[in-house]
């Protein structure tokens, strides 16, 4: 089976590397999607399991150029659904066109849950769809149709701590893949002075002590009896076993009580409470007695939070800060295009990754490298 895990804009390189940790290097990115080649189910319940960074994990079911609608229906009606959708199984199916002739999705959703339904009636007869869902993407990129059946269900960002709501959150893949993009490791001490609800200290504290991501929450396959109980079982035995204990230093700062303690309660759903200290306290009276260390911060948006010279004045705010522990990294997302000169110095990188359809810089701005021990 050919697998397919869509990524954010600018992130496809992370979920390529997280592939290749976790035992998959013929890997390819194409159109925000990384694409694994000859995988079995158990391989889509390890990755819906581990991927830290992937929006969600498809199996590519038929790949067909298409013009006509009629070109459509037999391409998506040559698949045997029956082979995989269960009698009383719920088809829903969602649409994609991009630079294609076939473009009105209305008319492309109804003729492809058609094909699918003439399929499966053929061996089922009546279908209740009562059943399981299944999710199934049509998505048509210059005229060549990818049926595309969602395994994930809920989004692969949903890891089941972050219950509370809090504003402009950070997504969890999106913070996992940041912390990847850095230079910390668990031996050096992590911090994020406004840290909302949490995300990212907890990522980074759930990523040290290799916390699968999918430990805590169910996926779509699961429901289907043509997977079984067995990959599943396989992914939660591995990930039980890979799990590590360490100390760590990992810190979060906000003057919001509020955001305080729902970073707590966050912290404590997610297993990691233990290890993540979080302080009501304002991001321009951070101190440390650590020489070295990381912080990874998405202050405030002028966009949704705080108005834009706030916004200005944080960056200033941050620059003296850097400059103030000169011994540390520092990252910051923000899409403040400025950035850099309110912040008085050139950023050593910067990257544009999408946050909530915000488009942000990942700004770098490096300490000098700890001495060899
Ligand atoms: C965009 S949100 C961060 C969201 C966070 N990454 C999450 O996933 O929930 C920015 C946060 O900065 C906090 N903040 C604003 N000004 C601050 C300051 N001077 N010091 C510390 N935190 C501040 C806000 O209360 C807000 O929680």
């Amino acid at each position: 089976m050919k697998l397919l895990v869509p990524s954010a804009y600018g992130l496809e390189a992370v979920v390529k590397r997280q592939l290749l940790l976790l035992g998959y290097p013929n890997t390819r990115a194409i159109n925000g999607r990384v694409a694994v080649e000859d995988c079995t189910w158990t391989d889509v319940a390890r990755l819906n399991m581990f991927l830290r960074s992937g929006e969600r994990v498809l199996v590519q079911l038929a790949e067909f150029p298409a013009e006509t609608f009629d070109q459509l229906f037999d391409g998506v009606a040559s698949v045997d659904w029956a082979e995989i959708v269960d009698a009383n199984g719920r088809v829903v199916v969602v649409t994609k066109s991009v630079q294609s002739t076939l473009t009105a999705h209305h008319a492309i959703q109804s003729i492809g849950k058609k094909a699918i339904v003439t399929v499966l009636q053929k061996k089922y007869g009546i279908l209740p769809e009562d059943g399981a869902t299944y999710k199934v993407e049509l998505d048509i990129t210059q005229n060549v149709v990818s049926v595309n059946l969602d395994t994930t269900g809920v989004g692969l960002h949903k890891r089941g701590y972050r219950s509370l709501n809090y504003s402009a959150p950070l997504k969890e893949t999106t913070a996992s893949a940041l912390i990847d993009l850095s230079v910390w490791n668990p031996d050096k001490m992590f911090a994020d002075i406004f840290c909302g609800s949490g995300t990212l200290p907890i990522e980074a504290a759930m990523k040290a002590l290799k916390i699968a991501p999918g430990l805590n929450r169910t996926f779509d396959f699961q429901n289907w009896q043509c997977v079984g109980e067995k990959p599943m079982q396989i992914a939660k035995q591995e990930a039980m076993d890979v799990r590590v204990e360490r100390q760590l230093n990992i810190v979060g700062g906000d003057i919001n009580p509020k955001a305080i303690d729902i970073a707590n309660f966050h912290a404590k759903r997610a297993g990691v409470d233990k290890y993540v200290k979080f302080n009501l306290r304002d991001a321009r009276e951070f101190v440390t007695k650590q020489k070295y260390g990381v912080n990874i911060s998405n202050p405030p948006y002028g966009e949704r939070l705080g108005d834009l010279e706030e916004v200005k004045q944080t960056a200033k705010d941050m620059g003296e800060l850097y400059r103030s522990l000169d011994k540390w990294n520092f990252y910051f997302l923000s899409p403040l295009q400025d950035f850099e000169r309110h912040f008085g110095r050139r950023a050593d990188k910067k990257r544009f990754v999408f946050n909530a359809d915000i488009k942000c810089s990942f700004y770098t701005f490096n300490g000098p490298k700890p001495p060899k021990a």
